[in-house]
């Protein structure tokens, strides 16, 4: 698979998760809330879309085009990093109302919900700029032979990932609550 359409394929996994996120925290009320989930869903966000996807936009895609003369201080490419540093802070805002949740303060639903729902409208927009404009930008400024070693590198990447989690544990998990709610 090209390295392109390697990115774009986890876009759709993360929008996946984004639409089954907004389902979950819609639906049921604070004091029936799944917590589990939702800590699954933080998981997911965590380790598939922040480590093993933003990891290879940002030491890797970034990188080359940084290479192939676009700059990183300003202009698309500052603009992401800026986005996955705000997509963060929304995630420690809402593991904080977790935190705060599990001991037993329902009010902090309100802190996980909000921040959440943040992140997922933040990451739905940031990803409709990557498949628009940077990605087809990559493809353009980027020599054959460097997208076809970043394919190479991705594809080893994702089947080397700890007890294969990429796919056993976050794929996986997307099947599983596609299964519970958006049936
Ligand atoms: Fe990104
Ligand atoms: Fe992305």
């Amino acid at each position: 698979m090209k390295a392109i359409e390697i990115l774009v394929k986890e876009h759709d996994s993360i929008l996946k998760m984004i639409e089954i996120t907004t389902i979950l925290l819609n639906k049921e009320d604070k004091t029936t809330i799944n917590i589990e989930h939702v800590e699954k869903v933080i998981d997911f966000i965590k380790n598939f879309a922040d480590k093993y996807h933003h990891l290879k936009e940002e030491d890797i895609l970034f990188l080359e085009m940084e290479k192939h003369g676009m700059s990183r201080e300003f202009g698309p490419i500052a603009m992401m990093l800026h986005e996955h540093n705000e997509g963060r802070n929304y995630i420690r805002l809402a593991v904080e109302g977790i935190e705060r949740f599990k001991q037993g303060d329902i009010s902090a639903f309100a802190q996980i919900k909000e921040n959440l729902m943040a992140y997922c409208i933040l990451l739905t927009n940031h990803i409709a700029k990557e498949n628009n404009i940077l990605y087809p930008m990559s493809e353009q400024i980027l020599p054959a032979n460097v997208l076809s070693a970043m394919s190479d590198d991705f594809e080893k990447s994702n089947t080397n990932t700890f007890e294969n989690e990429y796919y056993d544990k976050y794929l996986k998990l997307i099947e599983e609550f596609s299964n519970i709610y958006l049936n």
